[in-house]
Order: structure tokens, then C-alpha cells, then sequence
């Protein structure tokens, strides 16, 4: 599958959940100081977005009922019952690529 441009490193603040909608599927990236990580935007509870949640570290926070999720994992705590796909991102210079 070949990689996706998905904009400049200046769209993916640190700290921040970007939500995309690519080929119909939200994925939300997410800046922890530098690395950059992508999931499954929606929450395997009850749809909260993960974009939307608050970052401690690499782990982002689902703003409806507080369900984690490990952005460089996607293990997802209570009151998840699944986890969430992860995908691959890869920089150059100036812009990020997603593998889907
Ligand atoms: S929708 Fe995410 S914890 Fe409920």
C-alpha cells in the first residue's frame, strides 16, 4: 500500500489529536514531543473522538467517559471493550505520511 501525504508537520501540534477522514475512515494522529502516532479516531465504547481527548504522555483520553487509549498501542482501558488499529506514520523534512 503506498504511503499517503497527509500535510505539512506544522498541522500536527504537540501534545494534540488531528482528526483525518481518509477513504472514509477517521484516524486521528497525534504529536507526543516529536513522534508521531495514528488510531482509530473512534472510541470502541460508544464513538467519542479520540482527537477530541485530552494527552498525558501517549496516552489521549476519550472525552465522553474517559476511556484511554495508548496511541502508540492502541490498547484501550475500561470502559473500551476492544482496542483500536494503529497505523504507521513516516516523516521527511517537511511532511507526514500515513500507511493505511
Ligand atoms: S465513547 Fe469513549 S469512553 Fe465512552
Amino acid at each position: 500500500m503506498p504511503l499517503r501525504n497527509i500535510g505539512p508537520v506544522e498541522n500536527f501540534p504537540v501534545g494534540k489529536g488531528v482528526c483525518l477522514e481518509i477513504d472514509g475512515k477517521r484516524i486521528a494522529v497525534f504529536n507526543t514531543t516529536g513522534q508521531y502516532y495514528a488510531i482509530d479516531d473512534t472510541c470502541p465504547h460508544a464513538g467519542g473522538s479520540f482527537s477530541e481527548g485530552a494527552m498525558t504522555g501517549s496516552v489521549v483520553r476519550c472525552p465522553l467517559h474517559g476511556a484511554t487509549a495508548d496511541v502508540r498501542t492502541g490498547s484501550c482501558s475500561p470502559p473500551a471493550r476492544a482496542d483500536v488499529e494503529t497505523y504507521d506514520i513516516s516523516c521527511d523534512s517537511t511532511d507526514l505520511f500515513i500507511d493505511l
